[in-house]
């Protein structure tokens, strides 16, 4: 095992009604908020409502900013960072999946340290300072709401890239599995295959990590037993309940500690695809983890077994890549391009 720190400054409320705290928790760093959110779903299923009545119960004061796309731009934050400034912002709220939540994170390093976005991503100016964030989740998937990561795209830059900061955990999370009820189908078949994805890049990273390792098998078992009842059953409370504590624990470091690194090859290349094809990022890592395993057989086959027998009760690197490809396709993902 690696030498390790262990830091996640994150609090995170789970469970049904969670937010009903959400106003008097805004009210730690401020009045003025930023709230931030996608493209109107949140409109559609009553979350927004729900969010802004906890504000307006603090008389907050709140400046809006919407319309953040999946597969985030940089551009968009700018923007936001710009209404934040302008107004002084305190604190910002963050309704949405991994978009708004990673968007969120640099438009709060971009209104606190007064600099562009971009600069920030491509670590060309190093942040000291951020203001506080607030995340109310409403798709489980990448682990923002736990984890210092941000991935947003640029189309000046041609590129699609992460930025990792111990800034940018959300001083609080709000996780009620109830407001991921209208999730459709196909983003939460995504969200399960971006969960067992952040197992493995974990799984196949450098050093020997033995309980970490175990963490790694029983998330993506978690996923695999309940992503498929939950496809069947979308409003089963339960089931999204049981997805929803995977996705954040499959990245917010459990997973990682006392490894020397993750591998990430397989995200890099799904960022890519996403960049070109603006394909959802989940659905890039169905595409590209089977290919990855095996590309990579013959190098890691003893890594691939110890997974496989865990997983599918096999001791073959070949049977462990196809049943991860069929559990994909089982659930809708592709699993080709
Ligand atoms: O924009 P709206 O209208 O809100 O619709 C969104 C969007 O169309 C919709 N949605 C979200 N919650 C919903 C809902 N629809 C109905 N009911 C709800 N409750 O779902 C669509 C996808 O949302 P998005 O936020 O894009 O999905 P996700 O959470 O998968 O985030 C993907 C982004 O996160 C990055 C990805 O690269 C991608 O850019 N990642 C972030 C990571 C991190 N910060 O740690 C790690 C990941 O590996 C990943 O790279
Ligand atoms: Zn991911």
């Amino acid at each position: 095992m690696e030498n390790f720190t262990a830091y996640n400054p994150t609090k995170l409320h789970f469970g049904k009604g969670v937010t009903d705290k959400l106003g008097e928790t805004v009210l730690e760093f401020g009045k003025k908020v930023l709230l931030l959110y996608g493209k109107g779903s949140v409109q559609r299923n009553g979350i927004y409502e729900k969010i802004v009545k906890q504000l307006h119960s603090v008389n907050a004061e709140i400046f809006e900013f919407s319309g953040i796309k999946s597969n985030p731009l940089v551009d968009d934050v700018s923007e936001a960072a710009q209404l934040g400034k302008l107004n002084n912002v305190d604190v910002i709220v963050a309704v949405g999946g991994g978009s708004v939540i990673d968007s969120a994170k640099i438009t709060a390093l971009a209104i606190a340290n007064n600099t562009d976005s971009w600069a920030i991503m491509k670590y060309k100016f190093k942040p000291q300072t951020t203001i506080p964030l607030i995340a109310v989740l409403t798709l489980a998937a990448t682990g923002t709401e736990m984890n210092g990561a941000a991935v947003l795209q640029n189309h000046e830059t041609d590129e699609k890239i992460g930025y990792v900061s111990s800034l940018n955990y959300p001083k609080h999370s709000f996780l009620d599995p109830e407001f991921t009820f209208t999730v459709p189908k196909d983003y939460t078949a995504y969200g399960v295959v971006d969960l067992i994805a952040h197992a493995l890049e974990a799984y196949f990273g450098e050093g020997e990590a033995s309980l970490s390792d175990r963490f790694v098998e029983v998330i993506i078992k978690e996923a695999m037993e309940y992503g498929p009842m939950l496809l069947k059953e979308p409003q089963n409370y339960e089931y999204r309940a049981n997805i929803m504590w995977a996705a954040t624990t499959a990245l917010n470091g459990l997973t990682n500690y006392g490894r020397k690194s993750g591998d990430w090859g397989v995200h890099d290349i799904g960022h890519n695809i996403s960049y070109l094809y603006d394909t959802p990022h989940g659905a890039t890592l169905s595409i590209v983890y089977p290919a990855w395993l095996k590309l990579h057989k013959d190098r890691i086959p003893e890594r691939i077994t110890k997974l496989g027998k865990q997983l599918f009760g096999t001791s073959s690197v070949n049977d462990t890549i196809e049943n991860l490809e069929k559990f994909f396709k089982s659930i809708d993902s592709p699993i080709r391009l």
